[in-house]
Protein backbone atom coordinates (compact mmCIF):
# COMPACT_ATOMS: atom_id res chain seq x y z
CA UNK A 1 0.00 0.00 0.00
CA UNK A 2 1.35 3.04 -1.05
CA UNK A 3 1.92 5.62 2.06
CA UNK A 4 -0.78 8.57 1.43
CA UNK A 5 0.72 12.36 1.90
CA UNK A 6 -0.57 15.13 3.69
CA UNK A 7 -0.18 18.92 2.05
CA UNK A 8 -1.78 21.17 4.29
CA UNK A 9 -2.90 24.24 2.18
CA UNK A 10 -2.27 27.89 3.93
CA UNK A 11 -5.09 29.24 2.38
CA UNK A 12 -7.00 28.62 5.46
CA UNK A 13 -4.09 29.55 7.80
CA UNK A 14 -3.81 32.95 9.85
CA UNK A 15 -1.78 35.07 7.73
CA UNK A 16 -0.88 36.28 10.62
CA UNK A 17 0.78 33.29 11.79
CA UNK A 18 1.72 32.02 8.64
CA UNK A 19 5.15 31.21 9.80
CA UNK A 20 3.90 29.74 12.66
CA UNK A 21 1.46 28.07 11.56
CA UNK A 22 3.40 25.88 8.66
CA UNK A 23 5.86 25.24 11.52
CA UNK A 24 3.39 23.44 13.57
CA UNK A 25 2.06 21.84 10.19
CA UNK A 26 5.65 20.35 9.49
CA UNK A 27 5.86 19.01 12.93
CA UNK A 28 2.99 17.42 13.23
CA UNK A 29 3.98 15.36 9.99
CA UNK A 30 2.57 17.22 7.08
CA UNK A 31 4.82 15.45 3.97
CA UNK A 32 4.79 19.11 1.81
CA UNK A 33 3.37 22.65 1.92
CA UNK A 34 0.43 23.50 -0.74
CA UNK A 35 1.03 27.43 -1.44
CA UNK A 36 -3.05 28.58 -3.09
CA UNK A 37 -1.96 31.25 -5.94
CA UNK A 38 -5.07 32.82 -7.21
CA UNK A 39 -5.36 35.98 -9.89
CA UNK A 40 -8.24 36.94 -9.76
CA UNK A 41 -8.72 36.18 -13.22
CA UNK A 42 -8.83 32.43 -13.45
CA UNK A 43 -10.64 31.92 -10.42
CA UNK A 44 -12.91 35.12 -8.64
CA UNK A 45 -10.26 35.32 -5.84
CA UNK A 46 -6.68 36.74 -5.29
CA UNK A 47 -4.12 35.49 -2.85
CA UNK A 48 -0.38 35.35 -2.83
CA UNK A 49 2.68 36.32 -4.67
CA UNK A 50 6.20 34.56 -4.68
CA UNK A 51 6.74 37.07 -2.01
CA UNK A 52 4.96 34.78 0.54
CA UNK A 53 6.52 31.39 -0.96
CA UNK A 54 9.77 32.63 -0.54
CA UNK A 55 8.42 33.39 3.79
CA UNK A 56 7.33 29.82 3.66
CA UNK A 57 10.53 28.66 2.42
CA UNK A 58 12.04 30.64 5.24
CA UNK A 59 9.59 28.63 7.73
CA UNK A 60 10.06 24.77 6.73
CA UNK A 61 12.28 22.09 4.90
CA UNK A 62 9.41 20.92 3.74
CA UNK A 63 8.82 20.64 -0.03
CA UNK A 64 6.74 23.46 -1.26
CA UNK A 65 4.03 23.01 -3.96
CA UNK A 66 2.42 25.66 -5.65
CA UNK A 67 -0.55 25.99 -7.34
CA UNK A 68 -1.01 28.52 -9.81
CA UNK A 69 -5.25 29.11 -10.18
CA UNK A 70 -3.53 31.70 -12.65
CA UNK A 71 -4.29 32.57 -16.20
CA UNK A 72 -0.56 33.03 -18.19
CA UNK A 73 0.89 30.64 -15.89
CA UNK A 74 4.17 30.44 -18.27
CA UNK A 75 4.90 33.92 -17.00
CA UNK A 76 5.32 33.81 -13.41
CA UNK A 77 6.83 29.75 -13.52
CA UNK A 78 10.52 31.33 -12.76
CA UNK A 79 9.44 33.68 -9.96
CA UNK A 80 8.02 31.42 -8.10
CA UNK A 81 10.50 28.79 -8.54
CA UNK A 82 13.35 31.43 -7.32
CA UNK A 83 11.34 32.04 -4.53
CA UNK A 84 11.36 28.61 -3.28
CA UNK A 85 8.51 26.65 -5.19
CA UNK A 86 9.38 22.75 -6.02
CA UNK A 87 7.12 21.64 -7.45
CA UNK A 88 4.82 23.70 -9.47
CA UNK A 89 1.10 22.82 -10.55
CA UNK A 90 -0.57 24.38 -13.56
CA UNK A 91 -4.06 24.33 -14.24
CA UNK A 92 -4.89 22.37 -18.14
CA UNK A 93 -7.49 24.87 -18.44
CA UNK A 94 -5.44 28.31 -17.98
CA UNK A 95 -2.66 27.72 -20.71
CA UNK A 96 -2.53 27.50 -24.31
CA UNK A 97 1.05 26.35 -24.21
CA UNK A 98 0.83 23.40 -21.76
CA UNK A 99 4.05 20.91 -23.09
CA UNK A 100 6.39 23.90 -22.83
CA UNK A 101 4.88 25.20 -19.72
CA UNK A 102 6.07 21.74 -18.43
CA UNK A 103 9.43 21.59 -20.25
CA UNK A 104 10.02 25.40 -18.59
CA UNK A 105 8.85 24.08 -15.22
CA UNK A 106 11.59 21.15 -15.47
CA UNK A 107 14.21 23.31 -17.36
CA UNK A 108 13.75 25.68 -13.98
CA UNK A 109 14.08 22.27 -11.61
CA UNK A 110 11.48 22.07 -10.10
CA UNK A 111 8.58 19.19 -10.14
CA UNK A 112 5.99 19.89 -12.75
CA UNK A 113 2.12 19.23 -12.10
CA UNK A 114 -0.95 19.41 -14.23
CA UNK A 115 -4.57 20.67 -12.00
CA UNK A 116 -7.82 19.77 -13.45
CA UNK A 117 -11.23 21.38 -12.86
CA UNK A 118 -13.95 19.04 -11.54
CA UNK A 119 -15.83 19.47 -14.84
CA UNK A 120 -12.81 19.26 -17.43
CA UNK A 121 -12.34 15.80 -19.06
CA UNK A 122 -9.48 13.81 -18.27
CA UNK A 123 -8.53 13.16 -22.26
CA UNK A 124 -7.29 16.95 -22.07
CA UNK A 125 -4.85 14.98 -19.60
CA UNK A 126 -4.02 12.14 -21.87
CA UNK A 127 -0.93 13.53 -24.23
CA UNK A 128 0.88 15.43 -21.20
CA UNK A 129 0.80 12.46 -18.58
CA UNK A 130 4.04 10.99 -19.92
CA UNK A 131 5.27 14.42 -18.96
CA UNK A 132 4.39 15.35 -15.58
CA UNK A 133 5.42 14.37 -12.28
CA UNK A 134 1.80 14.22 -10.61
CA UNK A 135 -1.65 15.18 -11.15
CA UNK A 136 -4.05 17.34 -8.91
CA UNK A 137 -7.88 16.55 -9.13
CA UNK A 138 -9.78 19.43 -8.24
CA UNK A 139 -12.45 17.89 -6.03
CA UNK A 140 -13.68 21.24 -5.47
CA UNK A 141 -14.22 24.47 -8.21
CA UNK A 142 -10.97 26.12 -7.03
CA UNK A 143 -11.00 29.54 -5.64
CA UNK A 144 -11.97 29.00 -1.99
CA UNK A 145 -11.14 26.76 1.19
CA UNK A 146 -13.93 25.25 2.96
CA UNK A 147 -15.96 23.88 0.22
CA UNK A 148 -17.76 20.56 -0.62
CA UNK A 149 -16.21 17.41 -1.84
CA UNK A 150 -18.09 17.32 -5.39
CA UNK A 151 -19.34 13.85 -4.88
CA UNK A 152 -18.56 12.18 -8.56
CA UNK A 153 -14.63 12.86 -7.43
CA UNK A 154 -14.33 9.02 -6.81
CA UNK A 155 -15.13 8.14 -10.22
CA UNK A 156 -13.24 10.43 -11.59
CA UNK A 157 -10.00 9.67 -9.72
CA UNK A 158 -10.40 6.00 -10.60
CA UNK A 159 -10.68 6.99 -14.16
CA UNK A 160 -7.35 8.93 -13.96
CA UNK A 161 -6.20 5.91 -12.02
CA UNK A 162 -7.02 3.85 -14.60
CA UNK A 163 -5.45 5.54 -17.48
CA UNK A 164 -1.83 6.31 -15.58
CA UNK A 165 -1.82 3.73 -12.78
CA UNK A 166 1.95 4.58 -11.44
CA UNK A 167 1.03 8.46 -11.00
CA UNK A 168 0.98 10.43 -8.43
CA UNK A 169 -2.36 11.70 -8.24
CA UNK A 170 -3.48 14.51 -5.79
CA UNK A 171 -6.97 15.60 -4.84
CA UNK A 172 -7.29 19.57 -3.45
CA UNK A 173 -10.43 20.69 -2.15
CA UNK A 174 -12.87 19.30 0.90
CA UNK A 175 -10.82 16.89 1.85
CA UNK A 176 -11.26 15.91 5.74
CA UNK A 177 -11.48 12.18 7.85
CA UNK A 178 -14.67 11.67 5.94
CA UNK A 179 -13.97 12.16 2.43
CA UNK A 180 -10.29 11.08 2.51
CA UNK A 181 -10.71 7.28 2.27
CA UNK A 182 -13.40 7.72 -0.75
CA UNK A 183 -10.38 9.61 -2.62
CA UNK A 184 -7.65 7.12 -1.51
CA UNK A 185 -10.15 3.84 -2.02
CA UNK A 186 -10.37 5.27 -5.72
CA UNK A 187 -6.67 6.29 -6.05
CA UNK A 188 -5.08 9.59 -4.68
CA UNK A 189 -2.50 8.97 -3.30
CA UNK A 190 -1.92 12.47 -2.63
CA UNK A 191 -4.32 14.83 0.08
CA UNK A 192 -4.58 18.73 0.28
CA UNK A 193 -6.08 19.70 2.94
CA UNK A 194 -6.85 23.48 4.08
CA UNK A 195 -9.93 24.14 6.08
CA UNK A 196 -9.49 20.72 7.87
CA UNK A 197 -5.99 21.19 8.94
CA UNK A 198 -5.96 24.98 9.29
CA UNK A 199 -9.41 25.62 10.94
CA UNK A 200 -9.52 22.07 12.76
CA UNK A 201 -11.18 22.90 16.20
CA UNK A 202 -8.07 20.91 18.05
CA UNK A 203 -5.63 22.23 16.35
CA UNK A 204 -2.79 21.64 13.24
CA UNK A 205 -1.60 18.62 14.81
CA UNK A 206 -5.57 16.78 15.64
CA UNK A 207 -6.51 17.72 11.58
CA UNK A 208 -3.45 16.32 10.57
CA UNK A 209 -3.75 13.50 12.51
CA UNK A 210 -7.70 12.71 11.92
CA UNK A 211 -6.41 12.67 8.07
CA UNK A 212 -4.13 10.21 8.64
CA UNK A 213 -6.03 8.34 10.87
CA UNK A 214 -8.38 7.46 8.27
CA UNK A 215 -6.64 6.38 5.38
CA UNK A 216 -4.69 3.90 6.98
C1 LIG B 1 -8.85 25.92 -4.27
C2 LIG B 1 -7.93 25.85 -3.09
C3 LIG B 1 -8.47 24.89 -2.05
C4 LIG B 1 -7.50 24.59 -0.94
C5 LIG B 1 -8.02 23.45 -0.09
O1 LIG B 1 -10.09 26.32 -3.91
O2 LIG B 1 -6.69 25.43 -3.56
O3 LIG B 1 -8.79 23.69 -2.71
O4 LIG B 1 -6.28 24.22 -1.46
O5 LIG B 1 -9.06 23.96 0.62
P1 LIG B 1 -9.98 23.07 1.59
O6 LIG B 1 -9.18 21.87 2.05
O7 LIG B 1 -10.32 24.00 2.71
O8 LIG B 1 -11.15 22.66 0.74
Amino acid sequence: MTRVEIVPSILSADAGRLAEQVKEAEAAGADRIQVDVMDGHFVPNLTFGPLIVEAVRRATKLPIEVHLMIEHPELFLEAFVKAGGTLIQVQVEATTSLYRTVQRIKELGAQAGVAINPATSLEALREILPYIDMVNVMTVEPGFGGQKFIAHSPEKISRLRAMDPNMEIEVDGGIDATTAPLAVSAGATVLVAGNSVFGFKQGVKAGIKAIRDAVV
